[in-house]
């Protein structure tokens, strides 16, 4: 399941909320003005042009009047209109974190998020869950080239630059899943830099959260020999173990990687046969991608699957 939702046009919480009003405001106005130029055109088209001298004059009154209306009054008032509703929107959107707002740090990299609940410690990818009803504050940036995070039904769209830090801020008040898509062109995989968003009642986030704090290596003989081709097979240079990983990690934490949806930044599923075939072959799936294929026997890859928490 690739998730879906309505995107910018049923948006899902107040923030994402106030600029669909001003969307739909200024499609409201731009449909009023588009009708209004429709109806003039068709009017002089068959307007029969002055008949005599005497009408000349009259005629060209009109001319200027029109031109005074419609040229000036009309689009000043429109403008004036527009810039209120636009300050107004702007309002509702901080560009710091509110009090008692959730900071979660998104750090891009192509073509893969990395997210950190410094609240709690956790280090995940590709997968951010939020609580409803409450600001999230997302410290945004890259470890590369710029991106742009943006998830159409909760909020703006904000760059990932690699110098600074962006603060956006966005709230959901339904319980819902989302897609964030990444919206800078940043390289080959541009398109597939995705991450889903799981928004949730603050009880559910809580356990969601306990969860994936809880989770530690699998074991038994079969993990126990996949975490020996884990490091073999130099998985460990780029995909650091929890806790280990500096910030700027080239590859994504992989300690709850069972719990995702999605695999490869939100590219495919996340099952055991995907999960196979992406080890050996990532290139197959998504060209451009920074991880390298890795050549394994059937035996090797059956036990790096189950020390990732893929057992048969
Ligand atoms: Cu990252 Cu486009």
């Amino acid at each position: 399941m690739i998730v879906a939702d309505g995107g910018v046009l049923d948006p899902q919480g107040p923030i994402a909320g106030s600029m669909a009003d001003l969307w739909w405001l200024m499609l409201v106005l731009g449909v009023i003005v588009f009708l209004v130029f429709l109806a003039l055109l068709a009017w002089s088209l068959i307007r029969r042009a002055p008949a005599s001298s005497e009408e000349e004059p009259r005629h060209e009154r009109l001319v200027s009047r029109w031109i005074g209306v419609g040229g000036v009054a009309m689009p000043t008032v429109i403008i004036i209109v527009v810039f209120v509703a636009t300050l107004a929107a702007m309002r509702v959107m901080p560009d710091t974190a509110p009090a008692g707002a959730l900071e979660i740090e998104v750090t891009g990299h192509q073509f893969w998020y990395e997210v950190r609940y410094p609240g709690s410690g956790l280090v995940t990818a590709n997968e951010l869950h939020l609580p409803t009803g409450r600001p999230i504050a997302l410290e945004l940036r890259s470890t590369d080239v710029i991106h742009s995070f943006w998830v159409p039904a909760l909020g703006g769209k904000l760059d990932m630059l690699p110098e600074r830090t962006n603060t956006l801020v966005l709230q959901a008040d339904e319980p819902g899943e989302h897609r964030s898509r990444c919206a800078e062109f940043c390289g080959l995989q541009h398109a597939n830099m995705a991450l889903v968003v799981v928004a949730e009642p603050p009880d559910e986030f809580e356990r969601w959260l306990d969860q994936q704090l809880a989770f530690s290596e699998p074991e038994g003989e079969l993990a126990e020999r996949g975490r020996e081709v884990f490091v073999a097979a130099d998985c460990a240079s780029c995909h650091a173990p929890r806790g280990q990983a500096a910030s700027g990690a080239e590859a994504p934490d992989l300690t709850t990687l069972p719990s995702r949806q999605l695999l490869a930044a939100a590219t495919v599923p996340n099952d055991r046969e995907t999960l196979a075939d992406w080890i050996r072959d990532p290139q197959a799936i998504k060209p451009g991608v920074e991880m390298p294929a890795t050549e394994l026997s059937d035996a090797d890859l059956e036990a790096l699957l189950a020390y990732l928490g893929f057992d048969r």
